[in-house]
């Protein structure tokens, strides 16, 4: 699943420079001055602000998966020539709905009419997939907010008392059944059916009847386009305000809109990537952190965001932070410290009737910064000596690249960036190894031939050297056929 919350094009809100090759040089021009405004007066409006949209969200339809899906917030700027890209990047067919969010409760007087409402286009990546999946996805479980938590094998159910409420006054049967004399919801006949097929079951001196978490999928109803349930602009800053402690972001999303869409996209499938590249204060990371707590999934979260400036009158720039990515951090390491707390709060595991459940939601996350890779680009157009060319062979890398930059470069290209690293020793010297049985990477100068045969013991699938750490081509040839052996099936020199 993506989401998005592009810039809505209010004449300031987004950073661009008329320049379209989008070198990282220009790149790095553009993020190191404060965000460049979009004047009315430019000529080029709405122009500009499709350029921008334009290649993103053409990517964005490569990278989702079949079963995917895309809401993009916005406001009545940009929806209709929104929609129209949309039309033609997703295809006319794709298109879902236009979903209104209620997002603002007060009243602007000066205005014809005040604008209450964002609106979020929902297109599919395969209209197909997702109407085959529509008794999965369809349905709004946003309504049954219930706790299921105990499972009797036949699935996850909650337990509701069997009492008549209202008792006699509203003509429930008095009865005793297993010992206990009561005004009950059923009859005699229904209770002792129930009872008899596990569905009302004896605990302590009450009855109770089991609610199947299976049963209340059946009766979610069908997602409507009207969300005026999901939280406010104004209680989302406020929110964020309190969990950062002061400065923050100024207009993030509520965390309750984005989990209303996961809970709708990712229901059956908690082993989803969400992905927003437009991230601003990473409310998309908080919303799948938290979802993820609290219905035991293991959703994956990219966060993306141009290390636009922050305003030097801001709270935030005064607070420390130098751009919004600095702020998007702190908020997702904030967010993932409250729902541990949150949660360790609900299962206190101290005294006899605590329970001894574990936190095992994963709050941890990676970050990355943008740049040009870090292998030496060679030159012709240098002019070098033969002393000087000798050195330069030597020199893969960049000078001011660290062997983890390598690593994620290498991990990036081979498209294992999800996979785990650890730093391992192997015959003395630090090697990295990506997922359980993936990938080695060493880059230690002096390989020999006992790290080669260490190597080969804990047969990866695939090896990746630093061609400079041989010491001559013989070693090179002999590794490559030793690991070979081993069964590796892939090595690269790099
Ligand atoms: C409306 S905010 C997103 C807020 C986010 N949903 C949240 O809850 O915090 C839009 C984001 O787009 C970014 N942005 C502006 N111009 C951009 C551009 N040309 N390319 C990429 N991102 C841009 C801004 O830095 C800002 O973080």
């Amino acid at each position: 699943m993506i989401y998005i919350d592009p810039p809505y094009n209010t004449g300031n809100d987004f950073v661009y420079n008329d320049s379209f090759s989008n070198s990282i040089e220009n790149y790095k021009v553009q993020t190191n001055q404060a965000s460049s405004s979009n004047p009315e007066s430019s000529g080029r409006f709405h122009t500009d602000w499709l350029n921008m949209m334009y290649p993103r969200l053409l990517l964005a339809k490569n990278l989702l998966s079949d079963d995917g899906v895309v809401f993009i917030s916005i406001d009545d700027h940009e929806v209709v020539n929104l929609e129209n890209i949309c039309n033609e990047i997703f295809g006319e067919s794709n298109r879902i709905a236009t979903i209104c969010h209620k997002s603002r409760a007060s009243i602007s007087n000066d205005k014809i009419v005040s604008s209450n409402h964002n609106f979020i286009a929902f297109y599919a990546k395969n209209i197909t997939v997702i109407e085959q999946n529509r008794k999965l996805i369809g349905v709004d479980p946003v309504l049954d907010n219930f706790n299921y938590d105990d499972n009797d094998g036949k699935g996850e159910y909650r337990l509701v008392p069997v009492d008549g409420p209202g008792g006699e006054k509203k003509g429930n049967p008095f009865y005793e059944f297993l010992g206990i004399t009561n005004y009950w919801r059923f009859s005699k006949e229904t209770m002792t059916e129930k009872y008899n097929n596990g569905y009302v079951v004896k605990r302590g001196n009450s009855l109770y009847q089991k609610y199947y978490k299976s049963d209340a999928m059946k009766t979610r109803k069908t997602v409507t386009t009207w969300w005026d349930d999901v939280g406010l602009t104004s209680t989302a800053t406020t929110k964020l305000k309190t969990l950062m402690n002061g400065p923050s972001f100024d207009t993030p999303k509520p965390i309750e809109l984005i989990v209303r869409m996961l809970k709708m996209m990712t229901y059956d499938d908690k082993d989803s990537f969400i992905l927003d590249f437009f991230s601003g204060s990473a409310t998309t990371a908080h919303a799948v952190m938290k979802l993820n707590a609290e219905d035991g999934g293991n959703r994956k979260f990219i966060m993306i965001q141009l290390p636009e400036l922050c305003n030097e009158k801001s709270e935030a720039y005064k607070a420390g932070y130098k751009n919004i990515c600095e702020i998007g951090e702190e908020r997702i390491h904030l967010a993932g410290e409250q729902i541990k707390s949150e949660w360790e709060k609900e299962h206190p595991s101290d005294g006899l009737f605590g329970s001894d459940e574990q936190f095992t939601t994963d709050i941890g996350f990676k970050v990355f910064k943008l740049d040009s890779t870090n292998v030496n680009e060679w030159d012709p157009n240098m002019k070098l000596d033969e002393k000087e060319l000798a050195m330069r062979l030597g020199e893969v890398f960049k000078e001011d690249r660290s062997k983890e930059d390598i690593l994620y470069e290498i991990m990036l290209k081979y498209g294992v960036f999800d996979k785990q690293v650890e730093e391992i020793n192997v015959n003395g010297k630090t090697m990295y190894r990506v997922g359980k049985r993936y990938m080695i990477v060493c880059l230690v100068n002096q390989i020999t031939s006992e790290d080669v045969k260490a190597i080969g013991e804990l047969s990866p699938k695939t090896v990746i050297f630093n061609e400079a750490g041989f010491n001559n081509d013989n070693d090179k040839i002999n590794a490559t056929y030793n690991l070979k052996q081993c069964g590796v099936e892939d090595i690269k020199c790099i």
